[in-house]
């Protein structure tokens, strides 16, 4: 059977260029030698030598046959590692420890310079596998142009950090007392980025081995899909291709069971030695489970032939995209996404499958039930999350190329996640220059037909400029299922979106990017110098420095969110919204420069934590009574008028509100937009909303004015199968959660291990584990599973 082994411990890496930079290609076949192959400390010679072998280097180098090695093959005779080979584990995204940089040029992808590293690691194979099994060595994703070197010889490259990539070692791997097996693994990131925004480096993802029986089912060939819904009944696709890697020709007869329930059995089939044969066919299930993001069911699908079985998840459903939006299986379905890279407090791009949970989660607790991979492809660790809590996904391709070796990484990205429930749209690209022009047009056909050759069941999109005209190519467009456009709320847009509607009734048109507005947690002022933005809507802008006017271009964003709900609900055609961005991101601090070193596009701060627009879009998109009320209740915090007035604002989805400060009413109101404005005294003490339905009570909130912390309470807001996420909160000595405490808070465990931390606040540029300063009364810690966090109060 096919079986799946991680690779994930016990690397060495190595910050910057080695003395000496391995070579790639060698006179003699495998004798590269150096940190490619086994060392004097490791099991194994640098390179297995015959006798003949030994004796002709001896014979050419006057009976030194290390000397003759190095004379013929060039072969590199180091016998340890340098100095400074740190051991870590994956994922790891080094710049999370390199100093940050001030260079302009620099401040979009998060302040850190570019860089070469290593990383190394060896690991045994029995004996019992060689010529039993197969092995691929597989990266889920290095940041960003690989060379991988295997015992000595120079497997190749890989120039994406968003693809995954595998190597057959199978004959070149040590079986058994052969000896170690050494990978070695320079990831650069100083060839050019691939985005604006941070992208981390180095092994950002997991490494794994997968051993495959001789006789194997090809995973990426299994493919089930839903072709039709009808009348309760599903018709669905099957695919899967049998490859044997034997000197016989062998009798194969596949079964495919969903739920452990044979759906499909194939008749028997000879496979010639060394060939690939693919099986289809097409079944029908009766009253089959939908995967909606309300209930996202997925079957366990299992691809056997007596010798392997490879799992995977099936959801089933339909989509449909028209000019009256999109529908899920059948039927008409808002999208309520958000736009997300891949990246978090402490940690950057080196997500383990748990943060990416917690990521997940939080926008499914804010009612999201969407989610665009901007500007990449989804993980795996994504694409399992989103199978799993719910969530339709926008698979996106990196960029508008279609030379052989982009179009290649889509293909293999296609083939392997094509089948994830989740999946609802691939998009081709993201605000491309040469979109809707005949280049791009050319090149959109190339890739559609890519995705739509191995794809039958998604839509494809494109995710384009607008401009004010509404201008756009008849011909680019004809490539997409549905077209795609940015900010169609924005004022800088004009009516663009809306004059492609008028003169296209017919084309089916999504709303891709929305919003970007940007916030600080707990902040309710502007203020330059911190570079923090006012939660009411803040005066900076995108686009002009300094303070603004308000109806100044690019004032708070690109859109507030009242007008991003507001266009929405005029134009339900555009078939939903993805804000820009669910969570703040490193990089693009936009509207600020140096020392930002984040984003504040976030709907959610860089931890997790939600600002305070988190609900009104819950207001807007969950059932359950939830009430918010702003600002906090401190007065240093507020921006009083001359009269000491002050503004206030709830989030609910109840019928009616009431405000209360200390136990005094200040009357109920009627929710408008899920929303209530009042603009009182300031007094400090206890700010309070409650919500009602029908003169019930159904929630409320408060925020106190305190005193100075007394403690910090650690939280925990996630525990996942391998790391713990423990909010750290600030308390006075009434209990009462501290809005505005920024000490100081020193870390350490007995136990377990501090993997990172944060706080949220755009300039904060710590990178001790040990240390993290509260922001706002609030930090996050990120530890390994039942550490034990002990926190001290500077
Ligand atoms: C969009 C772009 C995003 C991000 C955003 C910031 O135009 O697609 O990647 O840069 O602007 O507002």
């Amino acid at each position: 059977m096919t079986k799946k082994e991680l690779l994930d411990k016990n690397w060495l890496f190595h910050y910057g260029e080695l003395e000496r930079q391995p070579l790639k290609t060698t006179k003699k076949a495998v004798s590269l030698g150096g940190p490619t192959a086994p060392l004097a400390n490791e099991n194994g010679s640098r390179l297995p030598i015959s006798a003949g072998g030994n004796h002709f280097l001896k014979l050419i180098a006057q009976g030194n046959a290390e000397q003759g090695l190095l004379n013929l093959a060039g072969t590199d005779l180091t016998d340890k590692l340098s100095d400074n080979w740190e051991k870590i584990d994956l994922p790891h995204d080094w710049n999370r420890k390199v100093p940050y940089v001030n260079q302009p040029e620099k401040l979009m992808s998060g302040s850190k310079p570019d860089a070469v590293g290593y990383y190394r690691k060896t690991f045994k194979l029995s004996a019992s596998e060689l010529n039993k099994t197969k092995t691929i060595l597989h990266f889920d994703g290095v940041m960003r142009m690989a060379d991988v070197w295997f015992n000595g010889v120079y497997l190749g490259h890989n120039n994406s950090g968003y693809n995954s990539f595998s190597f057959d070692i199978t004959e070149m791997a040590r079986y058994g007392e052969e000896g170690d097996n050494v990978i070695l693994v320079r990831a650069d990131t100083t060839t050019g980025a691939e985005g604006w925004w941070y992208e981390g480096a180095g092994i950002y993802r997991s490494v794994w081995l997968e051993h495959r029986p001789l006789v194997s089912i090809v995973s990426d060939d299994c493919y089930i899909y839903t072709k039709s819904l009808d009348n309760g009944n599903a018709i669905l696709g099957i695919e899967l291709s049998v490859k044997n890697d034997t000197d016989k020709s062998q009798t194969i007869a596949p079964t495919v069971s969903l739920d452990g329930k044979k759906v499909a059995q194939f008749n028997e089939i000879e496979i010639s030695s060394y060939q690939k044969y693919k099986f289809e066919k097409t079944i029908e299930i009766s009253n089959p489970k939908l995967w909606t993001p309300e209930n996202p069911y997925c079957y366990n699908a299992n691809f056997e032939i007596k010798t392997d079985k490879i799992q995977k998840k099936f959801g089933i459903h339909t989509f449909d995209y028209t000019t009256d939006g999109f529908f899920l299986n059948g039927q008409s379905y808002q999208l309520h996404g958000i736009c997300e890279h891949q990246d978090f407090v402490g940690v950057g791009t080196a997500m383990n499958q748990d943060i990416v949970n917690y990521k997940v989660k939080v926008m499914k607790d804010m009612g999201v039930n969407a989610w665009r991979s901007t500007h990449h492809f989804a993980s795996e660790e994504l694409l399992n999350a989103c199978d799993r809590l719910g969530i339709i996904l926008i698979n996106e391709n990196r960029l508008l190329e279609s030379s052989p070796w982009r179009v290649n990484d889509l293909r293999q990205i296609v083939l392997r996640d094509r089948m994830h429930p989740s999946i609802g749209f691939w998009s081709i690209s993201n605000e491309e220059l040469i979109g809707n022009t005949p280049l791009g047009s050319r090149i959109a056909q190339k890739l559609t037909r890519t995705i739509k050759k191995y794809d039958f069941e998604h839509l494809i999109i494109g995710a384009e400029l607008l401009t004010p005209e509404g201008i756009i190519d008849e011909n680019y467009v004809k490539n997409l299922d549905v077209l795609g456009v940015n900010y169609p709320e924005a004022g800088v847009m004009g009516s663009g979106a809306k004059l492609i509607h008028k003169k296209y009734p017919k084309l089916p048109m999504m709303s891709t990017e929305n919003a970007s507005y940007f916030s600080t947690r707990g902040i309710y002022k502007d203020n330059e110098e911190k570079k923090q933005c006012n939660n009411f809507g803040s005066y900076f802008s995108m686009v002009l420095p300094g303070v603004r006017k308000p109806g100044d271009p690019g004032v708070g964003g690109t859109a507030h969110p009242e007008t991003v709900m507001s266009y929405l609900k005029d134009n339900p055609y555009m078939g939903g919204v993805f804000l820009w961005t669910g969570f703040d991101y490193y990089g693009e601090p936009s509207p600020f420069n140096w020392p930002a070193i984040s984003s504040q596009f976030g709907i959610a701060d860089l931890c997790g934590f939600p600002k305070d627009y988190y609900y009104y879009y819950q207001a807007h998109w969950t059932k359950k009574p939830m009430i918010h009320v702003m600002p906090s209740w401190n007065k240093d915090q507020l921006n009083l008028d001359k009269q000491g007035q002050v503004e206030i604002r709830a989030f609910s989805n109840a019928e009616k509100v009431e405000l209360f400060v200390n136990d005094h009413s200040y009357g109920k109101k009627d929710l408008v937009d899920c929303t209530a404005n009042w603009t009182i005294p300031y007094e400090s003490g206890e700010l309070k909303v409650v919500g009602y339905r029908k003169d019930e009570i159904v929630a409320q909130d408060s925020r106190f004015s305190n005193s100075k912390t007394k403690q910090v309470l650690p939280q925990k807001v996630y525990e996942g199968e391998t790391t713990t996420l423990v909010a750290l909160k600030a308390i006075d000595e009434n209990g009462k959660f501290v809005e505005n405490a920024n000490e100081t808070v020193n870390l350490d465990v007995s136990e377990g291990k501090i993997i990172g931390n944060g706080n949220g606040n755009p300039i904060d540029q710590n990178m001790d584990n040990e240390k993290v300063s509260l922001f706002n009364g609030l930090a996050l810690v990120i530890v390994s599973k039942n550490s034990d966090l002990h926190t001290h109060l500077n």
